[in-house]
Parts: C-alpha cells; structure tokens; sequence
C-alpha cells in the first residue's frame, strides 16, 4: 500500500458514517439533500429517494462526482409497496440498512396561510395524515430490518410548530407535535433492540426556497420586506441569526453516528434559543 493510501485509508476510519449504509427519503428537497451530502462526506454509502426522481438524481450525481457512493430512486414514501420494494433492493445490494432519515415535506402552499376558522376539514387534515404516514411507514418497514441486526437510527425533521402556537398554519403544528410523538413512541418499542430513533427540528432556514415560499406572503402582510422578516425571526435567536442548513445537517450526522449512541427518543432542538423546551 502506497503512503497516500495508506493516510487516506486512516483519514476514512475517522469518517464518522464509515462503512454506514443510509436511506433518505425526500433526497431532492432542501433538507434531505442537504443531509445526503453531508452523510456522504463522512463516507455513508447513500440511497436516496424521492416522489421526483430528477431533483434526487441531482443530489446523486453530485455525491458521485465528489467520490461518494449514491444510488437515486423513484420512491412515493406515502406508498407502502413502494418503500417495500425499494429497501428490499437496497438489502439485497448492501446488505443491510443502518440509518432512515425520513425528510420529505408537502408544498406549503396547499395548507398554509387560512385561518383555522375557515379551514375545511379535508385541508386540516392533509399534512397530519400525510406527514404521519411517510413517517409511520418508512420507519415500520426500516425497523424490521434494524431489529435482525439489532442495530440501526430511525430519524425524522420537524419544526417549531410542534411545540409553540403560530397562526395560519392550519393541520401543519399537529402533524408537526404528531411526528415528535411518534418519535418518542417508536423509540419505547424500538429502543430495546439496538434501534435509536431520534428527531432534529430546525428553525426556518433562509437559504431554503420552502422557508421563502411559506414566509414571504407572511411578511408582505406584515409590510416587511422578505430580508426584514428574516432580520425580525433572527433577532429571537441568542445569537442573532438564523441556522444554515450545512449546521444542521452536521447535527443530523451526530445523531445518526456511533457517537450519539446514548441519543434516543429525543428530538434535538436547534432554535438557537428562540424556543425553549
Ligand atoms: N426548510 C426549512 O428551513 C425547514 C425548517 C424546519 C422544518 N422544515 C420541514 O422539513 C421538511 C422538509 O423541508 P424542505 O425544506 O427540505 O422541503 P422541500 O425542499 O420541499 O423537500 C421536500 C421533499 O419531499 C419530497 N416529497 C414530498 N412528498 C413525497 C412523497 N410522498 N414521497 C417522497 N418524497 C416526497 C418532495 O418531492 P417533490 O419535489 O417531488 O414534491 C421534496 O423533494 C418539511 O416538513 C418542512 O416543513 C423545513
């Protein structure tokens, strides 16, 4: 072995995911992009999935070109069959599956923005019924496999308004609280057989088109501009300012190592002070 080889072969046995092998669900969005490529710089091979598989074919190709390894699918996370089969394939090539970071989120527009008093029950109903699904079922169907290791991270992002009152947000702070419940519950069943399951729940993310499109009619109401509302979210921080998603996709890599091995049923909030738990 060459002397390169040699200090390039110790340099990946500090990669925190070495020899790691993840599932993302929702890998073309923000987020799960985000936690893809900081998943793969510390060397988890990726299999990403996504309801659109050009925007996860985006995240692969550029994990590919960077040295990774990272396989994109075409996978409805709301169709059991289709989550199924996926994992399935992904057993028979890798073998096993360690970590499920389920990160997918529905349009903002089709359940923001009414008042809880004009909202009809089937627009109250989608994100809680949505969310909790995805997340109910990748997890189930990752778990099962996790059990016969007895090893494996189940983790899921949600938001602030799981634990604080925000107007106009119709069914999406229950489908919010609902997911950080299933957390803790899957953990209780989980936990006992190697499996952590954990959350992480971030603070709007300004370089994120999502946060843009769910605030920016928010601030014009307001008669703020885009940057002025950004300044008002970020002055109720400690630290005056708002995370960036690189920050918290190096939290989500913690979580899922063998250093957050004490970390389980929690869901770790990253509010930089702006929300107590
Ligand atoms: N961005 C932030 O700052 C922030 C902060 C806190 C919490 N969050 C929450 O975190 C979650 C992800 O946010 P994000 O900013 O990453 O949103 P995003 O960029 O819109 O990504 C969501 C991804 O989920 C995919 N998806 C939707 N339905 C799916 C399904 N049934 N099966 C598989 N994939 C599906 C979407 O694919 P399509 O494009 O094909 O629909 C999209 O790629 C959301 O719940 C959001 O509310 C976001």
């Amino acid at each position: 072995m060459s002397e390169y080889d040699r200090l390039r072969a110790e340099r990946n046995q500090k990669m925190m995911l070495k020899d790691k092998v993840a599932v993302i669900y929702g890998a073309g969005g923000e987020i799960g992009g985000a936690v893809a490529r900081a998943y793969a710089a510390e060397r988890a091979d990726l299999f990403l999935t996504g309801r659109t598989l050009a925007s996860v074919e985006v995240v692969a190709k550029e994990i590919l070109s960077a040295g990774g390894f990272a396989e994109a699918a075409e996978v409805d996370a709301l169709d059991e069959q289709a989550v199924e089969k996926h994992l399935q394939s992904m057993i028979d090539k890798a073998g096993r599956v360690d970590i499920s970071f389920n990160a997918v989120g529905i349009p903002d527009t089709k359940i923001l923005g009414v008042p809880l008093v004009e909202l009809d029950v089937e627009q109250f109903s989608l994100p809680i019924a949505t969310y909790t699904t995805s997340y109910f079922l990748t997890a189930r169907l990752a778990a099962r496999r996790m059990i016969a290791n007895r090893s494996g991270v189940i983790m899921r992002v949600t938001a602030l308004h799981s634990r604080t009152g925000i107007p106009l947000v119709g069914g999406y702070g229950p489908a919010m609280a609902a997911m950080e419940a299933l957390t803790r519950d899957l953990s209780a069943e989980l936990a006992p057989h190697g499996i952590r399951v954990v959350g992480l729940r971030p603070q709007a993310m300004p370089e994120t088109e999502t946060i843009k499109e769910a605030f920016e009619p928010h601030a014009k109401a307001s008669g703020m501009t885009w940057e002025e509302w950004q300044e008002m979210l970020a002055s109720r921080t400690h630290s005056r300012r708002l995370m960036m998603l690189a920050e918290m996709a190096n939290v989500a890599v913690f979580m899922a190592s063998d250093q957050a091995s004490g970390l389980t049923e929690t869901t770790v909030n990253l509010a930089m002070g702006s929300l107590d738990d």
